[in-house]
């Protein structure tokens, strides 16, 4: 563990920590662009450039590991103007377009331009011109704002192995682009690119022009549409959410990237208010919750069907409805592809199989479920369902299963036509309207916080299930 002075105060850090870092553990940021923690650094943007003693040069901080005794200045005369003069050069041909600009607001030019420019130049030519082009139906490029970092390209060949993009040309011509008008359509990973552009350069025709980002609010919640229950940000303003971006968690390269998929799922859970269900509904009509619980608690025994892609805290409750343990059922059966080892760890759709196994839920059981309805020993089931994540197969057992007994209730953030076909629905939140926690198939437990608020009348399926679970065990006056 060398020990070293940064800026003349003493650090401490693991062997093999980039100089960058161990200024960010000493509490001095390194304004950066080409480097990122999840590909092989190159240092060609030179701004990460720090004084170490000795040295008869500035170095790049982002390539040089921490040594013993290393004596490191990060804001000295030198590195001062090395960090101006390369904002100078950066900003030569940048068309300064910032009102119309995208990344406006989360924009590292804008920030190290204000923080670390000389708000000088001597540019006195014309600028290079290039018109935005597609690069496929997700993402634009703009050249002209493009500082040539390369995070973009190193994307492709590192992480998603699919080479769209490369550099093309030399000196003044220089440009990022794609070999023979590639488009990005095929890659399953492609929005990344507009998250690792540090500047305006890589946006995202599904955001693009949609809102400015100072006026979302991040909330720190998961994507439902991966096995690991990938950390992301839902940004939101005005109860919607505008976009999901990965949420990368200290020392886990993998949590940087999430799939398009994953990214635009967002748009599945922005529901029309007055398309939802905002009542409880029992044989077809509006009707009231007293008059749901107490059919379920005067039909009989209950089973409980509880997919494996909500929240441990619903499971819980849900779990509690049962008659008896053994009557805990646990359904979803989607599949994920792997097509990144790196970045999938699992292939199971069903991300909290393992929150919802721990409460004692049993998957792979649905047909002792089906037999026990047959034979009349369960006379009430209580389903809790998301039919993104079950195959027909499994749909059409659950279907079944809901039409023998005496009685259902089906609680579904997105109603189905399998929750319309059981006896009583209640109106249930997604989970960006709830807050929750699900442990991933590596053990791993990850909360996710309530974004945004249910309309009138619908409540999160933990408040339904815990409401009924009173009403099943209080004794009757
Ligand atoms: S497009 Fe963005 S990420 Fe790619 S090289 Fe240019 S500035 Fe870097
Ligand atoms: S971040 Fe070190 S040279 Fe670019």
């Amino acid at each position: 563990m060398p020990t070293l002075k940064i800026n003349d105060i003493p650090v401490t850090v693991e062997a093999g920590t980039l100089l960058l870092d161990a200024c960010r553990q000493a509490g001095f940021d390194i304004p950066h662009y080409c480097y990122h923690p999840a590909l092989t650094p190159v240092a060609t943007c030179r701004m990460c450039m720090v004084e170490v003693k000795g040295q008869p040069k500035l170095v790049t901080s982002c390539t040089m590991t921490a040594a013993e005794g290393m004596e490191v200045q990060t804001a000295s005369p030198a590195v001062t103007d090395a960090r101006a003069a390369v904002m100078e050069f950066l900003l030569m041909n940048h068309p300064l377009d910032c009102p119309i600009c995208d990344q406006a607001g989360e924009c590292k030019l804008q920030d190290y331009s204000y923080a670390y420019g000389s708000g000088d130049s001597r540019m006195v030519e014309p600028k290079r011109r290039y018109r935005y082009e597609d690069l496929g139906a997700k993402i634009v490029i703009d050249k002209n704002r493009c500082i040539h970092c390369t995070r973009c390209v190193r994307f492709t060949r590192e992480v998603s192995g699919t080479h769209e993009l490369t550099v093309a040309n030399r000196g003044s011509e220089l440009e990022v682009t794609t070999y023979a008008g590639l488009s990005m359509d095929s890659n399953p990973l492609a929005g990344n690119v507009v998250d690792l552009c540090p500047v305006g350069a890589l946006t995202s025709r599904d955001f693009r022009f949609n809102k400015r980002v100072w006026y979302l609010k991040p909330i720190p919640t998961i994507s439902r549409h991966s096995a690991s229950a990938s950390p992301i940000w839902a940004d939101v303003d005005a109860n919607r959410v505008w976009r999901f971006r990965p949420r990368p968690l200290g020392g886990k390269t993998s949590t940087h990237f999430i799939f398009d998929e994953e990214r635009h799922a967002y748009h599945r859970y922005d529901l029309e208010p007055a398309s939802r269900l905002r009542e409880p509904k029992l044989d077809g009509a509006a009707s009231t919750f007293e008059a749901i619980a107490e059919r379920l608690r005067s039909t009989g025994p209950v089973a409980v069907i509880g997919q494996g892609t909500f929240g441990c805290d619903t499971a819980q409750r849900l779990g509690e409805l049962a008659s008896r343990e053994e009557l805990r059922f646990g359904s979803g059966d989607k599949h994920i592809p792997i097509q990144y080892p790196d970045l999938q760890t699992s292939s199971d759709g069903i991300f909290n199989r393992r929150g919802f196994g721990e409460r004692g839920f049993r998957f792979g059981h649905l047909e002792t479920l089906r037999q026990l309805v047959k034979d009349g020993a369960v006379k009430a089931v209580v389903l809790l369902h998301d039919e993104a994540f079950s195959s027909a197969k499994e749909t059409d057992q659950i279907r079944e299963i809901l039409g023998k007994a005496a009685f259902s209730l089906a609680l579904e953030p997105i109603p189905s036509a399998l929750g319309e076909g059981a006896a009583a629905q209640l109106p249930v939140a997604t989970y960006l309207e709830e807050q929750d926690f699900v442990v991933n198939h590596e053990g791993e437990l990850r909360r996710y916080q309530k974004a945004l608020e249910p309309p009138k009348g619908i409540r999160p399926a933990a408040a339904w299930l815990g409401a009924l679970r009173d009403a099943l065990t209080a004794q009757p006056a």
